[in-house]
C-alpha cells in the first residue's frame, strides 16, 4: 500500500490538480469506449473525446485501442483518423493540424527525463516537457515512433517503423532509424 501512496504523491508531483482529475477521467472514457468494437464505437469515441480533448475539431476517426494521455494538453484538427495500438502522450503538449493519418502502433510522446548523473535514477525524475507538432497533411506509418519536441512539417510522409529524431521538411518522405528524408512528395520544377 506505502507503494501506491508513493506512486500517487510521484504522479501528483507532474501534475496540477486539475490535471491529476483529467489524467483519472480520460482514463475512465477510455476503459468505457476506447475498445468499442463496430461504428458504433467510432462514434462514442469521437463523441466523447471531444468532450475531454483540449481541442478536437471536426470528426474523429479513431480506431479500437488507441491511447491518449494528458488530453487536456492534446489539440487535433479537424479530418484525424488513426489506427489501433497507437499511443499519443501529451504531457509536454501536442498539437496536430488537419487532415493526418496515424498508423497502427505509433508511438507519439512529448515528454523527456533528464539523464545526466548517476543520481537520482532516472525513474524518480520529474518528466520534462517537450511540445510536439504534426502540421497539416501528414501520414505517419506503422510503428513509427515520434520523439519529444519535433515538429513533423506539413505534407511529410513517415515511413513504417521509423524512429523520427529531427524536425522534417514539408512534403518530405523520410524513413529509417533515425529517419532520413529519402525524396520530396513535390516532383522537382
Ligand atoms: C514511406 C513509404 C510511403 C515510401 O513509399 P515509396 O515512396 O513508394 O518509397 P519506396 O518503396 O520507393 O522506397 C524508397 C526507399 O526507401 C526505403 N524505405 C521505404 N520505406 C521504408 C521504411 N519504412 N523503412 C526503411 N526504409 C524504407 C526503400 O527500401 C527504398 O530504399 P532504396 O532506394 O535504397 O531501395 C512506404 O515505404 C511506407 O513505409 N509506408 C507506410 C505503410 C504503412 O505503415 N501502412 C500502414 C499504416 S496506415
Amino acid at each position: 500500500m506505502a507503494g501506491f501512496f508513493g506512486f500517487i504523491r510521484e504522479k501528483a508531483s507532474n501534475y496540477s490538480f486539475g490535471g491529476l482529475i483529467m489524467d483519472q477521467l480520460e482514463s475512465l472514457v477510455q476503459w468505457l469506449f476506447g475498445g468499442l468494437p463496430t461504428f458504433i464505437g467510432i462514434l462514442f469515441r469521437a463523441m466523447f473525446y471531444k468532450l475531454i480533448f483540449r481541442r478536437l475539431r471536426g470528426f474523429a476517426w479513431i480506431q479500437p485501442r488507441v491511447t491518449f494521455v494528458c488530453v487536456h494538453k492534446l489539440r487535433i484538427g479537424k479530418r484525424f483518423g488513426v489506427n489501433s495500438g497507437t499511443y499519443i502522450n501529451a504531457i509536454g503538449g501536442i498539437t496536430i493540424g488537419d487532415f493526418v493519418l496515424l498508423g497502427s502502433n505509433v508511438t507519439v510522446s512529448s515528454g523527456q527525463h533528464d539523464i545526466e548523473g548517476a543520481e537520482p535514477p532516472v525513474f524518480a525524475r520529474a518528466t520534462i516537457p517537450k511540445p510536439i507538432v504534426i502540421e497539416d497533411d501528414v501520414w505517419i506509418g506503422a510503428g513509427a515512433v515520434i520523439m519529444p519536441g519535433i515538429t513533423i512539417a506539413k505534407g511529410t510522409v513517415i515511413g513504417a517503423n521509423s524512429v523520427v529524431t529531427k524536425s522534417t521538411e514539408p512534403y518530405s518522405v523520410v524513413v529509417g532509424a533515425p529517419a532520413k528524408k529519402v525524396r520530396s512528395r513535390i516532383a522537382a520544377e
